[in-house]
């Protein structure tokens, strides 16, 4: 006769409500930021092609949109400029009055409460693309650090709660948390894109941000896709440098990166379901392949059961909403 089996896994599978409550990893509004794409103008809110449901927007309707986020309950936002013009160091992005500091200074005014991160990057801003100035038909590193660095303290400046460096330059947050601390922003955390990978999977945010690079690509700067031990020497000196939580991106290919980083340091992880990952789910919805709410919940538990403890996706407010709706 076949034996029984004495430990049933299915035991705990049969209630919905025991379900919920072994459940090892749970979503929470908290674990996410919202990006934005602000613009120059009024009344612009112009829909990114390839990112169906994300906006470039000027600050008017940025405004708006904040309204909505901040109704749903999502904590934090993360802000990406479209200059009205483009030059060659990328000046634009550490003007006093430049189209993030313009958002952030709106933003803080109507809505103190909500998180405003700063992305902190040359790209959007050179006329050529790239995220930092070229010399020699290459970025050139050192020449980029004062740059991100003038750029993050004038966002601190206009009120922003963390910068997010995302240029991969070497050296940039030890370059940032100088410039922060030596002009009274010694409490601005660095949110660092630690291990930020030169991915196919950015393709739609670079239609978004108008910031495909001109020439070349970006894999004299980011990360080589096939190296995970890299990104734990890159979180390290990140962290050495100074950077208050690190960043994995993107995210579903690399949810073993994700894994390590967490198990590895004692900082906070963020990862970031980039434009891509987005794209291809939102297309694939659209078609009727696959279940909208499912598999938008199901990516994002993936992330975090990986071990990201913060999460940015362009489906936040479909995420806290799904939740508040569980
Ligand atoms: C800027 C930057 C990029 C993204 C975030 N910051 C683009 C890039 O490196 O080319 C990508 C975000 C996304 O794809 O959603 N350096």
């Amino acid at each position: 006769m076949l034996e029984k089996p004495y430990y049933r896994p299915r035991r705990l599978r049969f209630h919905p409500r025991l379900r919920r409550m072994v459940a090892e990893t749970r979503l929470f509004p908290e674990d996410f930021i919202y990006p934005l794409f602000v613009c120059p103008g009024e009344g612009v809110r112009k829909e990114i092609s390839s990112m169906p449901g994300n906006f470039n927007l000027s600050v008017d309707h940025l405004l708006e949109e904040c309204r909505e986020i901040q109704g749903l309950g999502v904590m934090a936002v993360l802000l990406f400029g479209l200059p009205p013009r483009k030059d060659e160091i990328g000046s634009g992005a550490f003007a006093e009055d430049g189209i993030v500091q313009q958002a952030v200074r709106a933003i803080k005014a109507v809505f103190p409460d909500l998180l405003v991160i700063t992305d902190v990057c040359m790209c959007e801003y050179t006329s050529h693309g790239h995220c930092g100035p070229i010399r020699n038909g290459e970025v050139d590193n050192d020449a980029t650090l004062e740059l991100l660095a003038r750029t993050a303290l004038s966002h601190a400046k206009a009120g922003a709660d963390i910068v997010a460096p995302s240029d991969m330059m070497d050296g940039r947050v030890r370059a940032i948390r100088q410039e922060l601390d030596g002009n009274g922003f010694e409490h601005t955390p660095i949110l660092s894109y630690a291990a930020k990978y030169a991915s196919g999977f950015y393709g739609p945010f670079r239609e978004a941000a108008q910031s495909a690079p001109q020439f070349g690509d970006r894999c004299s700067y980011q990360m080589d896709p096939a190296n995970q031990r890299e990104a734990l020497r890159e979180v390290a000196l990140d962290i050495e440098e100074g950077a208050d939580i690190v960043m994995v991106k993107p995210a579903m290919p690399y949810l073993d990166v994700i894994y390590r980083v967490k198990t590895e340091f004692e900082v906070p992880v963020a990862a970031y379901q980039v434009s891509g990952e987005y794209a291809a789910l939102v297309a694939a919805h659209r078609n009727g392949w696959l279940d909208r709410d499912r598999t938008i919940l199901e990516s994002l538990l993936s992330i975090k059961r990986a071990g990201a403890d913060l999460i940015i996706t362009y489906f936040a407010k479909d995420a806290v909403r799904l939740i508040r709706a569980q």
